[in-house]
């Protein structure tokens, strides 16, 4: 998921499941309030305050190359015991999900795709999951692949959810325990065309077999591009690329509202301004910013601090930035977060996430959402 780069309703009946009444799906006044735990920055699992959240999601794991298997390496044992003894202690407890994938490109879409393109080894791939996810006491499971790289990626991406949701059923009817929460961080919007043709998402399929979706609504812009801009407005007249297009096109190709899950940033990117007097949306850059383009939301507020930065809310684009000398930094705060979750509740969706726990200051940001949702 997000580091600088992220990044046709036939409405089937839903298949009633055994488990699906109440205990997987939050009730509406409760909402998804997730957030994504990094397990690779060294910010304890036990440091998460879970007064702030419904479900907590362990990021990452990985798929061999080869078998396909999930491939838990000495540093990920040390990482999922750290989280399953946080989980056990924690008061109120959160469900876990456990997160399999994850942003960065390299080699992982192509091994996903390779994963999906076969029944054999979608199955192997399905089943080392439900057994990791239940030896180390998860809630659930959720596939973050960015991002399936054309049509044939995204129909097998639709066959694996069958399967995955059958197998999750399966399991749960042989054990007796609550079936496995199954979820999945997708792009922004229903349709991806970076690095690629244009390909939609498998609709049908991901309403039919997953729980719920957390499209990614940031990344929009970043220091690859030679201009400012809101790395995750939610309305952006000009372009696409905002959280309303995205939102709304899930919605438009028949995803359920109640099933997206709408993403929100605890990190902004940043850049040099080519002159640091044209300071506004659109200024032409000349690189990186401050945190070699990308800063947490602690460190942004400390930033503009102890660097007197001019802070902006854009109240059309529904998120901030600040100045100071050359350095500008994109990024949300308490005002643009609460009129984003008004907005989530607004158009009926699920609830929302972050990414990522560890990047928030004194949790102002997560508690600030999730009292939007909950009053
Ligand atoms: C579990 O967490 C507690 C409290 O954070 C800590 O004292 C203990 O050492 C941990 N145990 C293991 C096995 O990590
Ligand atoms: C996956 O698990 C199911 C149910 O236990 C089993 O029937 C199937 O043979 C397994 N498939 C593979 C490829 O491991
Ligand atoms: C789709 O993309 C995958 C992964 O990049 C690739 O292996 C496969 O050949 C592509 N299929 C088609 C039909 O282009
Ligand atoms: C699970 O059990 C239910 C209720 O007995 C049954 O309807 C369903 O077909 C079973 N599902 C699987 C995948 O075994
Ligand atoms: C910005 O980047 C675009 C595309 O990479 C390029 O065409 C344009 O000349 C650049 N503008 C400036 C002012 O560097
Ligand atoms: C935005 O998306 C719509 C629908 O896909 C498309 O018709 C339109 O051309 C796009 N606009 C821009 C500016 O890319
Ligand atoms: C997504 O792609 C599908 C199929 O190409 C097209 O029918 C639909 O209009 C597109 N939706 C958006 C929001 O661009
Ligand atoms: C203030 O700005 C300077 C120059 O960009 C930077 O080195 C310093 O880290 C900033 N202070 C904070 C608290 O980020
Ligand atoms: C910020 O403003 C304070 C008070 O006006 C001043 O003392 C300080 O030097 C300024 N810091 C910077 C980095 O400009
Ligand atoms: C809710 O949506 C309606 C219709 O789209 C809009 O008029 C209203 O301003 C929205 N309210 C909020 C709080 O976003």
């Amino acid at each position: 998921m997000a580091t600088q780069r992220l990044a046709l309703l036939i409405f089937l009946t839903i298949v009633s499941f055994p488990f699906d009444h109440g205990e997987i799906i939050p009730s509406k006044s409760q909402g998804v309030r997730a957030a994504y735990w990094p397990s690779f920055t060294g910010y304890p699992a036990s440091a998460i305050d879970t007064s702030y959240f419904s479900h907590v999601y362990y990021a990452f794991v990985l798929p061999s190359p080869t078998t396909y298997t999930l491939e838990i390496t000495p540093d990920d044992v040390e990482n999922l015991l750290d989280f399953t003894n946080a989980t056990s202690r924690w008061n109120p407890s959160a469900k876990t999900v456990l997160s399999v994938g994850g942003g960065g490109g390299g080699t992982l879409p192509g091994i996903f795709s390779q994963m999906a393109s076969d029944h054999y080894s979608r199955a192997t791939f399905i089943n080392s999951t439900i057994e990791v996810a239940r030896d180390y006491k998860f809630d659930g499971i959720d596939l973050d692949w960015e991002f399936p790289s054309n049509d044939t990626d995204m129909t097998n991406l639709g066959l694996l959810f069958r399967e995955w949701r059958e197998a999750i059923e399966y399991e749960a009817n042989v054990t007796g325990r609550p079936r496995l929460i199954l979820t999945s961080a997708v792009y922004y919007a229903s349709n991806v065309s970076l690095n690629g043709g244009p390909r939609s998402y498998p609709i049908e399929a991901i309403t039919e077999y997953v729980d719920w979706i957390n499209p990614m609504c940031f990344g929009y812009h970043g220091s690859w591009e030679n201009f400012t801009g809101l790395h995750s407005a939610l309305y952006d007249p000009n372009t696409n690329l905002s959280t309303d297009f995205g939102i709304g096109s899930w919605i438009r190709a028949g995803m359920p509202p109640n099933k997206i899950v709408m993403g929100l940033p605890l990190y902004g990117p940043t850049w040099s301004l080519a002159d640091p007097n044209v300071n506004t949306v659109g200024a032409q850059t000349i690189g990186t910013g401050p945190g070699s383009g990308l800063l947490v939301y602690s460190d942004v507020i400390n930033f503009n601090e102890e660097n007197n930065s001019t802070v902006v809310f854009d109240n059309n684009m529904v998120s901030y930035y600040s100045y100071s000398g050359d350095s500008w930094v994109s990024y949300d705060d308490v005002r643009s977060i609460e009129l984003k979750v008004r907005y989530a509740q607004n158009r009926s969706l699920g609830g929302y996430f972050f990414w990522a726990l560890g990047q928030d200051l004194d949790w102002t940001i997560s508690s600030a959402a999730s009292e939007a949702w909950l009053n």
